[in-house]
């Protein structure tokens, strides 16, 4: 399968976000992004699993062909599109596990059901791939649990929905080492002919585990450059700055907005 993004342009409250920005993803792969921070990575993989928020102005996103931009969330989920949050939701009142089942459930054919059985022991096991707590599965979906064990909790849901393609987005942050390890070494675990993802991540140290085959580089709304783990590196060394001065990017384009101080006097906001 193929996911392709095109001169994609989306934009939040009035503000353009997403500038022209092409990506394909194939299955058996995997991508990561990088950039500094309010560059608009989890606005793109908010977009491209369909959140309301925003609102794509221009291009377009393909999943094998078919207009991803007009299905609705459900859809881009049940057709395999599948959305690791930076910052999980609680769900009060419904637990994980039958989160999960109904999320499965929802992707068979009329008249087809998920075995129970099968399901328990399919749970069980990817409980205890992830070294998680047993009983979180039976607590409502993400409520009162760690930052950790969120995000350990979304590497669940997709170990368990199998998705075509996978968008997760900040799943090493506020993961301890032990658990960095882990969640990338199940994430990698992945890698097959049916699997792509694309992984958002500011530090090497997640993709010390996962094999990826291309990296990209984020500023300001536009993927600047692609290459291979070799980006990896020198942006953990180095920052972006030497990037930005190759690409003439730039400093940030938001505009200077003037702040009245009182009746006293006003100063630009830097
Ligand atoms: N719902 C929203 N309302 C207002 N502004 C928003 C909204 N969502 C995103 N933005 C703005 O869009 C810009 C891009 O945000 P985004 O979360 O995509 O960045 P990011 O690259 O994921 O950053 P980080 O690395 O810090 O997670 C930011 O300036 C952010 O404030
Ligand atoms: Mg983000």
């Amino acid at each position: 399968m193929e996911l392709v993004i095109r001169n994609l342009h989306a934009q939040v409250e009035d503000q353009e976000i997403i500038r022209g920005l092409n990506l394909t993803i194939s299955t058996g792969e995997i991508h990561a992004i990088m950039g500094p921070n309010g560059t608009g990575k989890s606005t793109l993989a908010a977009v491209i699993m369909g959140n309301p928020r925003y609102q794509v102005t221009e291009g377009e996103i393909l999943l094998n062909g078919e207009d991803v931009l007009q299905m609705s969330v459900d859809e881009r989920s049940r057709k395999g599109i599948f959305l690791a949050m930076q910052y999980p939701n609680e769900i009060p009142g419904i637990t994980n596990a039958d989160f999960i089942k109904s999320a499965m459930q929802a992707r068979l054919k009329e008249g087809e059901y998920v075995s129970l059985f099968k399901f328990v022991k399919e749970m069980d096991h990817a409980v205890q791939d992830l070294k998680m707590n047993p009983n979180l599965p039976h607590r409502y979906v993400n409520e009162g649990f760690s930052g950790g064990e969120k995000k350990r909790n979304e590497i669940l849901q997709m170990k368990m929905l199998k998705p075509s393609f996978a968008l997760l987005d900040e799943i090493d942050s506020g993961l301890d080492v032990d658990a960095l390890k882990i969640v990338g070494e199940n994430v990698n675990q992945m890698r097959s002919d049916t699997f792509g993802a694309l992984v958002i991540t500011h530090y090497q140290r997640l993709l010390d585990y996962i094999t990826v085959d291309v990296v990209h580089i984020m500023i300001n709304g536009q993927i600047v450059k692609s290459g291979g783990k070799e980006l990896i590196e020198r942006v953990d060394l180095e920052g972006y700055d030497w990037i930005k001065q190759e690409m003439g990017i730039e400093e940030d384009v938001e505009p200077k907005r003037t702040i009245v101080l009182g009746t006293c006097g006003a100063r630009k906001e830097k």
